[in-house]
């Protein structure tokens, strides 16, 4: 997730305190680098980028000292493409006549690059936002019109991305384009405008057009046009007044972010696919894996959960043992017994949670190859990694980890998939749409099981073989934003002890994959013949319904990815019932995103 404006206005003037306050507006998209260019009205095209948040840079090249009639601004999240002055957007075409910069994934790009370079075009960087630049140069060479070259280059990129780009010789004028990356435009006074999102415009105008996925619009200072970019006939739409205000903006119309978070997952999981599906950096992931003797998933948390599922997943689909387990318990129990032929997954969110680098720092001297799953880019994890895999879930504001967790689970599902020695290879392209139906469908329930939960200070969630890990992160979720306790475990060890708990009313959810709904009948039946209240969340089962009191249904997809989904009612469960109890969810008591303490 990085973020995009740009602003033609009709005067030439300092338009560097507007691009600064729009990419401040924007950070919460990206802060690896910030670039700001501006043009002005004889096509002298100023461009200032760097490393590091925007203040920082602004302190370092005075961003608000810049004059132009046209500007744009980039926050980048990075993805591929290390952090650094040549990746960091916009970017120039070869001959500085061009500038750009997208939001979004290029999947092709390493194709692109070979390309432009074989066809003589200067390329400076990886980075896939200077591709969308050339992309577009390549057909303003052959002598194409702006906005004829910007379809010609829409047909040659592929992924998921908008971009912004302005010609210094197309004087008041500047282009966008939407492939499934957000993009609305302002209509001010005086100006145009075009950001990857509402904080930015906001503050300029209130009058807004959203753009749709396949549309380009050009943008002129009293006005725009919009096109459709696969025949480029033209769109008429009007502007109309934003009434919500800048809070709402924020937080996309959600009252939350971690429900803006929730709803983002099909997203996310769509740009994850689409990655894994094009990265060259999978294969060394995977040889890695294969190839190791012994094999170790370790996290903290909410990413030691999706461990436990991953390792459930090498397990099954793969034939790959691996051992799943928490970061700080690693050194004592197995850091010391690691060789070379080992190889260890180290999973963060934020990639600089302290317990995981020590870890790692254990597992280095040993030769071991140190493989990352990370969410953020430039983290100490990633610099730390042999090989490492983004989650590109974009910045995840919540405290509690909705999204990241289903990519984490994803992207171990995906390479268990990519390894597969039994069974069906798992249809990819339908899995975004599984998890909205889901969200959709479960939302309802997971609100009658919030208040039926609500009352009650204590509850077990328990899950079995791969739902362990979905029970265990659902209980995190409920203990994190409601401050009631849940204990997360296997159904089957229930009996050992916990049981005990249970008397007349007292809750306890299941969760269960679909092979596993007979075996959790058993369990099941342990609670309800002692008068507790079984609540379970599977894809229908007729069996595991005559003995439930609650059902929350999740659509069958088969036993692997019906595991991913089943986390989904739970996160809505734990967030309706934050909500009912007062707290705000985004921001639990006591609690840290990234933890970099001991
Ligand atoms: C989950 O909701 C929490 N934020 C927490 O358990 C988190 O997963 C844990 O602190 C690990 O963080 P990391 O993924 O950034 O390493």
């Amino acid at each position: 997730m990085c973020g995009i404006f740009g602003i033609v206005m009709a005067t030439e003037q300092q338009l560097g305190g507007v691009l600064l306050d729009a990419g401040r507006r924007l950070a919460y998209r990206g802060y690896d680098s910030v670039g700001a260019a501006t043009i002005d009205r004889t096509g002298r095209i100023d461009l200032r980028k760097d490393v590091g948040k925007i203040d920082a840079v602004n302190a370092q090249l005075h961003l608000d000292e810049m004059t132009g009639e046209r500007g744009i601004v980039q926050l980048r999240w990075a993805t591929f493409g290390a952090p650094s002055y040549d990746n960091a957007q916009p970017h120039f075409d070869s001959d500085g006549d061009l500038v750009g910069a997208h939001n979004g994934n290029i999947v092709n790009n390493v194709e692109l690059r070979a390309e432009f370079i074989a066809q003589g075009m200067t390329v400076r960087g990886t980075n896939d936002g200077e591709s969308c630049v050339h992309a577009v140069e390549r057909y303003v060479d052959q002598g194409l019109a702006m906005t004829e070259a910007i379809r010609g280059a829409a047909h040659d990129l592929n992924g998921d991305y908008a971009f912004v780009i302005a010609a210094a010789g197309e004087r008041g004028v500047m282009h966008a384009i939407k492939m499934g990356s957000g993009l609305v435009v302002g209509i001010g006074d005086g100006f145009t405008c075009v950001s990857s999102d509402l904080p930015s415009i906001l503050p300029l105008t209130d009058r807004i057009i959203r753009i749709y996925d396949g549309e380009m619009v050009t943008l002129y200072p009293d006005r725009v046009e919009i096109r459709r970019v696969a025949d480029g006939t033209a769109v008429a739409r009007n502007a109309e007044p934003f009434t919500e205000g800048m809070d709402a903006a924020e937080k996309g119309g959600y009252p939350h972010f971690m429900l803006k978070e929730i709803h983002e997952q099909p997203k996310v999981a769509t740009d994850l696919i689409h990655l894994l599906s094009a990265s060259p950096h999978v294969d060394p992931f995977l040889d890695a894996i294969e190839s190791a003797r012994h094999v170790y998933f370790v996290g903290c948390g909410t990413s030691y959960h999706a461990c436990l599922i991953g390792a459930g997943y090498f397990n099954r689909i793969a034939g790959i043992p691996a051992v799943a387990m928490l970061a700080p318990q690693f050194n004592e129990t197995i850091a010391r017994t690691l060789t070379p032929d080992d190889a260890i997954v180290f999973v963060s969110q934020s990639g600089e949670t302290k317990d995981v680098l020590n870890a790692v720092n254990a597992s280095r001297p040993t030769g071991a190859r140190i493989l990352g799953v990370l969410n953020v880019i430039g983290s100490a994890l990633m610099h730390a990694s042999d090989h490492y895999l983004p989650l590109t879930c974009g910045y995840e504001i919540s405290v509690p980890a909705t999204k990241t967790f289903l990519n984490q689970v994803l992207l171990f599902l995906y390479l268990a998939d990519r390894l597969r020695r039994t069974g069906d290879a798992i249809d990819w392209n339908h899995v975004p749409g599984l998890i909205a139906e889901t969200i959709a469908a479960t939302d309802g329930p997971a609100r009658a099981v919030a208040a039926l939960l609500n009352p009650h200070p204590e509850m077990y969630y328990l899950g079995y073989g791969l739902t362990l890990g979905v029970a265990m992160e659902g209980a995190l979720k409920l203990k994190e934003i409601t401050y009631a306790h849940c204990e997360g475990m296997l159904s089957s060890e229930f009996k050992h002890g916990p049981l005990s708990a249970v008397h007349d009313g007292y809750p306890v959810l299941f969760v269960t994959a679909p092979e596993d709904a007979t075996m959790m009948v058993n369990h099941v039946n342990e609670v309800t013949c002692r008068g507790g209240r079984a609540i379970a969340v599977a894809a229908e089962d007729a069996l595991l319904r005559k003995n439930v009191s609650d059902y929350i249904i999740v659509p069958n997809a088969g036993q692997d990815v019906t595991v991913l989904l089943a986390v989904l009612p739970l996160q809505l469960i734990s967030y309706h019932m934050s909500v009912t109890r007062g707290i705000d969810p985004d921001f639990p008591r006591n609690l840290s995103k990234t933890l970099t303490v001991d």
